[in-house]
Parts: structure tokens; sequence; C-alpha cells
């Protein structure tokens, strides 16, 4: 908690209608900050001077970008629009950080990789993406780490699902409510992980001095599948979820079939083990989607 002489102010980046940025204003303001959430009305982020002129208002300590263009398969079709998002606009935000002072915090995935490890990937991994997405993403921490803004954080997240924003378990939740049986991917393995806890190890990292790149994901691992069963299960639905290789559901964005990334590095500059992914949907779920327990 911080008391009104020492509260810091941060501008969080798509923090009006983002799944993730609304869980960054929630917990920031939980926590004594003062906060302003930014949404495409209030400025355009594509042109660099407006963006400059829009942080300096606010005089934030701290920035959180949480805009990006997310839209996976859209993206092999729109790389300029993915590219102008989610490498411009880090590299823009590095450069503005560099001359106003913030603390710049930055997201970013673990489509970065290509899923030929078979262990938890860490920070310094070879990279290698196999989408557009994945590399208009990487594209952008290479642009902002190149800006050389000092204390700049990225922090590479997964699989995200929470308030706020139709998501994966939201989406398999609803169909599961009117069918008896669902397909669901089980050859992609990744790290599934809730909005308002990776808003709170957010927090926790810029608090402990963090920077550079991070993983930031909840614990253990599950296959689409498994996420979906899981889900399905806590909200106490009747439909049956079956397991389906990749190839019986076409996507256009080719994605690792494996995609854990170890929080190590976070838990040994926090002191702090990311909880289950398990008991983070519970809490999705009940409270936030309000199934009865
Ligand atoms: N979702 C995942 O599973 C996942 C996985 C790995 C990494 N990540 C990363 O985590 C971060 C947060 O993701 P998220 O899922 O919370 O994103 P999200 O819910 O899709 O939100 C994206 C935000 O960006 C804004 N935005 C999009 N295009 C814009 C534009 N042209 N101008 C201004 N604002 C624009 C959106 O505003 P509008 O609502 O107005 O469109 C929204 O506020 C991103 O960096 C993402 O790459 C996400």
């Amino acid at each position: 908690m911080t008391d009104a002489n020492t509260a810091k102010r941060a501008v969080v980046l798509g923090g009006v209608t983002g799944m993730l940025g609304q869980a960054l204003v929630n917990v920031l303001n939980k926590a004594g900050w003062e906060v302003v959430a930014q949404s495409r009305d209030d400025v355009d982020v594509t042109t660099c001077s407006a963006l400059d002129e829009y942080l300096a208002g606010h005089a934030p300590d701290v920035v959180f970008n949480a805009i990006a263009y997310t839209a996976v398969d859209l993206a092999e079709d729109e790389k300029d629009k993915a590219c102008e998002l989610n490498k411009k606009l880090p590299a823009s935000l590095g450069r503005i950080s560099k001359k106003q002072g913030f603390k710049l915090v930055h997201y970013s995935t673990d489509f970065a990789f290509d899923g030929r490890k078979q262990m938890p990937y860490v920070e310094t991994d070879e990279t290698n993406p196999l989408c557009v997405y994945g590399k208009s993403k990487l594209d952008g921490e290479k642009a902002l780490l190149a800006t050389e803004a000092p204390g700049a954080l990225i922090l590479r997240t997964a699989w995200l699902f929470g308030p706020g924003r139709k998501n994966f378990v939201q989406t398999i939740l609803n169909l599961a409510k009117d069918r008896d049986s669902l397909n669901v991917v089980h050859d992609q393995i990744g790290s599934p992980t809730y909005t308002p806890d990776l808003a709170r190890y957010s927090l926790e990292l810029v608090d402990a001095g963090g920077e550079g790149i991070y993983h930031m994901v909840n614990s253990g691992q599950a296959s689409w599948c498994e996420l979906a069963a899981e889900a399905v299960h806590l909200a106490g639905l009747s439909c049956a979820v079956r397991a389906i290789p990749s190839s019986e559901y076409p996507q256009k964005a080719h994605r690792p079939p494996y995609s854990v990334l170890s929080t190590e590095a976070f838990t040994n500059k926090t002191g702090t083990t990311p909880r289950a992914w398990v008991q983070a949907l519970r809490e999705y779920v009940f409270k936030d989607l309000g199934a009865v327990e």
C-alpha cells in the first residue's frame, strides 16, 4: 500500500477495454496508485508525437502498455496492422520513456518460441516465432530493447483468461451451456494465466526493481482441452470435452505445440511463486463468472 504522499502515478494503455489493461487498473487502484486508464478516444497511439504529448500531460512514474494487436489468425492477413501496434508502438514508447523518464512495462508472448523444447522456456532460450503475430511481438521486444529505455521491463505471458473481455475460457463455457459435447485441441501445451494474477505479479516485479525480459504466467501447464475440461467441470456443466489433434481444427496461424514458460527468474527476483492456474481458474469461474460452487 502507498499513502497519499508516496502515491505513484501510472498510465495504463489499453486500461479501459483490454483484458489485461482492466486488471492492471484494478490492481494499481487497490495498491493506492493514481491511475489513468487510456482508451482509443484519448489519443492515437500510432502517432508518436500525440502519444508523447498525452503521456507528458499525465507525468506518470510508470506506463503499462497493455495495447496490442491480439487477433492471432487475422494477423496472417494484416501484417502491417500487427506491426504498427506490436512492433512500432513499443519502440515509440521506449523512445518517449527515455525522454520523459518514466518506467515502461510492456507485455509480450509465449508465441515468441517455436515449441520444439520439451521443458519450460526460460528467458534466454532461443526465440523462433511460427506466425506473424508472434514475430510482430518479438520484433516489438527487440525494438524496445534497442531504444535502451532505462529500466524497461518486458513481461512474456501466455493463454490469458480473466474478466472484462471475451477469452477462451468464457467462449468454452458459453458453448458448453448449449451443447452435449465439444472437441478441443489437446496437442498444444501452454501456461494458462489469470489476468488479475498477472497484474499483481507485474506490480510486485516493478516494486522489486525488475528490468529486462521476464516470463510471467500462472504455475502448471495444460493443453487447451485440459483447460476447457477443467472450466466445464468447475462450472458444473454436463458437456463432454473431447480431445482432438490440431490437424482436426485447422487455424490460419501456426502455433507452438509447447510453450510453457518458466517463472523461476520472477520468483528469484520477488520471492513469489505464481499460484497454480487451476486455483486461479476456480476464482475466475466462481467469483468473476458467478458459477455456483
Ligand atoms: N490474450 C492472450 O492470450 C495473450 C497471450 C500472450 C500474450 N498476450 C499479450 O498480453 C497483452 C495484453 O493482451 P490482452 O489479451 O489483454 O489484449 P486485449 O484484451 O485484446 O486488449 C488489447 C487492447 O489494445 C487496444 N487496441 C487494439 N488496437 C488498438 C488501436 N489500433 N489503437 C488503440 N488501442 C488499440 C484494445 O482497444 P479496443 O478494445 O478499443 O480494441 C484493447 O484495449 C498483449 O501485449 C498481448 O500481446 C496476450
